[in-house]
């Protein structure tokens, strides 16, 4: 068993609460210490820490006539030399601190610094030195980005450095595409230029192309998707991200997310018992969506709907299917196996499954005077109201709120009702589930913007793919550009180990 006596430094660094602070800090950089512990008569009456010197900096005050005893943390909570190493390693998370004194018999020995504890990590069970972390990992910071970020107590999300909702109001969903990409927005040629270039990458490879009649109609849609997106890396060769420049990254990238569209327009039609219709180039992304699913060029109006609901959905931090991407990337495996991963996580009904759900409900609910009545039955009988809640908004969706415009501006046959109905969702639930905070989430408009353009419930979620596959494609773009693998620690909680093998039979 490790202990405290084994990790402390000692002897500790020690100082008077009359020693000056430049004087205390001249000693902890000599000794490179990150604190110096306060005594009087060998008892620990105070520990100073670089912490405390920053405050001090930040006061504007001379360190050359301060004296310790002001700034120091008095009465310091201390570690018995015995103690086992877990202990300590409590103490300091568990309190934030980074150092503690050491103390026997009432008199110092020594200190174990946050530092101690990590040179002895790799020696260790994880149980004693992992960070606790919360189940789902909701708030943990797992990894910088420059791609996007979700503010959600402010209702505010961003990709790179501009609002999303600004881009949806103001830009092509190509634009956005390059700048998701690129890192910033195109000049009027290069939008051009990228436009041309994601419009002649459309068409299916021949393998995938022979392939896809026999499985289009296995399993859903977002299966078809799924597989198809494996054969595709296969038929082109993609190699492990750790082998490729990040030019080819960004080729294979873009041709993946010029592809998602025909894969699932295809899908769709062969299902419905149709010819797949062949993509046109003139036409920009989200109309030539739309013709391929529905084999009618749409009007301007729902081709710009459709558009800016892609771009509200590209990126929105670290959710489930993201972080698979990213994870996947950090092992080095194609840009093709990551994306799959993020198309098993969105397949999820707690991800990207509730968009046909709240559909389904308004069917139900039938007409705004039912409204009340069904929510009330729905939470009593413990039902969740589709459509409604998230975990990082705890006020409006921005994208909700967007959609909702949208369904407006485009006289969306259902909109007055879902507006009623959301009223009323929101009153109840603020009445029977107070505090939570709960409102409509972009599902609950998006669904009646994509009815309204005529895209089929069953392809709502496969929708949302193909715009969030851009989101997908740059985080494994900069998780490949400044690669570590991800492997995080997980608790043991079975029978103690090692228990005697039983021989066969
Ligand atoms: C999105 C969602 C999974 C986020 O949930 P979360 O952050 O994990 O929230 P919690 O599960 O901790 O819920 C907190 C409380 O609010 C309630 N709540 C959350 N969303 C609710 C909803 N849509 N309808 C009714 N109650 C809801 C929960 O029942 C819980 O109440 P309780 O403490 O009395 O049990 C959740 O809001 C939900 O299931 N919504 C419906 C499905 C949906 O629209 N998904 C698409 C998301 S973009």
């Amino acid at each position: 068993m490790t202990t405290v006596r084994d990790l402390m430094s000692t002897p500790a660094l020690v100082c008077g609460t009359d020693t000056l602070l430049a004087d205390a800090a001249h000693r902890m950089r000599e000794a490179e210490s990150g604190s110096i512990i306060v005594v009087e008569e060998r008892k620990a009456i105070g520990i100073l820490t670089e912490r405390d010197l920053l405050r001090a900096a930040a006061a504007r005050l001379d360190p050359v006539s301060e004296r310790v005893g002001l700034w120091m943390t008095p009465n310091p909570d201390t570690l018995g030399p015995e103690e086992e190493a877990g202990a300590a390693w409590a103490s300091l998370s568990h309190h934030h601190y980074r150092h503690l004194p050491v103390v026997d018999a009432g008199e110092l020995v020594g200190v174990v610094s946050i530092r101690d504890l990590f040179a002895i990590a790799s020696l260790r069970p994880a149980d004693e030195v992992a960070h606790e972390v919360p189940r789902g990992l909701e708030g943990v910071i797992v990894s910088e980005t420059t791609v996007g970020d979700v503010r959600g107590l402010e209702g505010f999300y961003h990709y790179r450095q501009y609002s999303a909702v600004e881009l949806a109001e103001k830009r092509s969903l190509e634009d956005v595409w390059f700048l998701m990409f690129a890192g910033a927005l195109p000049t009027s040629s290069q939008s051009a230029d990228f436009r041309e270039e994601t419009a002649s990458q459309r068409v299916l490879p021949p393998g995938l192309d022979s392939l896809l009649p026999s499985l289009a109609r296995q399993g859903s849609p977002l299966d078809v998707l799924r597989t198809s997106v494996s054969l595709l890396g296969a038929e082109l060769g993609w190699q492990a991200t750790t082998d490729i420049a990040a030019e080819t990254l960004r080729r294979q990238a873009t041709q993946l997310c010029a592809v998602v569209p025909t894969i699932l327009a295809a899908t769709h039609r062969i299902r419905s018992g149709f010819e797949p219709v062949a993509p046109r180039q003139h036409l920009a992304s989200a109309a030539n969506y739309l013709w391929m699913l529905t084999g009618e060029e749409p009007s301007a109006e729902r081709a710009r709907a459709i558009e800016q609901y892609l771009i509200l959905t590209i990126d929105h931090g670290f959710n489930s299917s993201t972080f698979t991407a990213r994870v996947i990337t950090s092992t080095g495996a194609d840009l093709a196996a990551a994306v799959c991963g993020a198309i098993g996580a969105l397949s999820g009904p707690l991800h990207g499954g509730a968009p046909s759900r709240a559909l389904d409900m308004l069917d139900q609910i039938g007409t705004p005077d039912r409204a009340d009545m069904w929510i009330r039955d729905a939470i009593g009988r413990g039902e969740r109201i589709m459509g409604f809640g998230h975990r990082v908004y705890k006020t409006d969706d921005p994208r909700s709120l967007f959609l909702r415009g949208v369904a407006r501006d485009i006289d969306a046959p259902l909109v007055g009702f879902a507006c009623d109905v959301e009223r009323i969702v929101v009153e109840v639930l603020a009445e029977l589930k107070p505090g939570h905070k709960l409102y409509a989430n972009v599902e609950f408009f998006a669904g009646v913007v994509m009815n309204a353009c005529g895209i089929p419930r069953q392809m709502f979620t496969p929708t949302f793919a193909t715009s969030r596959v851009i989101g997908w494609a740059a985080q494994a773009m900069e998780q490949a550009g400044d690669n570590r693998l991800i492997r995080p620690t997980a608790r043991y909680v079975g029978p103690p180990p090692p228990q005697p093998v039983p021989a066969p039979g």
